[in-house]
């Protein structure tokens, strides 16, 4: 059994899934014109759906800072990871559509497969406009920043919602290819071996050497896992 992820990360993003699907669930609520009718979360906590919406996005926003500032390490790991592209990842990419249904994914040598790294920068990128445009449009009241806060808001929930969606249908392990990844993040973070030579061959190899020898990538020394 291998540790991928350690407590810290596992908390942090436990705490970033709950606040992004309450935001996304209150979001789209607002969205769809049901302000005037209680959801089932507003009646709970007996707070109108866009205080309970501001709440959990200043809860959110407190969150994404501190994982910034106290775990600014880990948040460079996962950063520079995804920005890393290989041209063999191209043929990882070709394989993807068989491989998600058969297991045999092509080798890839990220901490994060190239799916995951480009799904990474995305949400991030998005959960940034996000609360950006929602400090915006909590700040000011009317006008034309107004309506363009509104409209970034709304345009990076129309796309978050998908990538958010995959994210969690992937992660969740439902499609055999992906059979065990939901233990990285879940359950105390142990992951079988061969799960993480199907997905993250790279890594296990970078994990499994001894301390001091390896653990090396492109002359440059691998950090503890995020
Ligand atoms: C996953 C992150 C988030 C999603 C998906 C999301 C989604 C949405 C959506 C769809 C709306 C309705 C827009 C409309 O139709 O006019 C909305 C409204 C709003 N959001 Fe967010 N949001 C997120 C994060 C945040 C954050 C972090 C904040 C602030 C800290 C925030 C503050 C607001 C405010 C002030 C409104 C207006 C509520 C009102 O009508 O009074 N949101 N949000």
């Amino acid at each position: 059994m291998l540790e991928r992820h350690n407590v810290r990360t596992r908390w942090f993003h436990a705490g970033v899934y709950l606040t992004v699907l309450i935001l996304l669930g209150t979001g789209w609520w607002l969205t769809l014109g049901r302000e005037g009718q209680p959801s089932v979360l507003s009646r709970m906590v007996g707070l109108p759906d866009t205080e309970v919406h501001l709440w959990v996005g200043w809860g959110f926003t407190g969150l994404a800072a501190a994982g910034v500032l106290l775990g600014w390490r880990a948040a460079w790991t996962v950063l520079a990871d995804s920005v890393r592209f290989r041209r063999s990842d191209l043929r990882w990419f070709a394989r993807w559509p068989v491989a998600v249904l058969t297991g045999r994914f092509r080798r890839h040598d990220g901490h994060f497969d190239p799916g995951q790294r480009i799904a990474n920068l995305v949400m991030v990128g998005l959960l940034l406009a996000l609360t950006i445009s929602g400090i915006g449009l909590w700040a000011v009241s009317g006008g034309p920043t107004f309506v363009w806060f509104n409209r970034v808001h709304r345009w990076s929930t129309y796309l978050l919602t998908p990538v958010v969606v995959g994210h969690i249908v992937i992660a969740a392990g439902v499609l055999p290819g992906y059979r065990g990844a939901w233990r990285a993040m879940h359950l105390g973070g142990r992951l079988q071996r061969d799960t993480a030579r199907r997905l993250w061959p790279g890594w296990l190899e970078r994990h499994e050497q001894p301390a001091g020898r390896g653990r090396q990538r492109g002359g440059r020394r691998v950090g503890p896992p995020p």
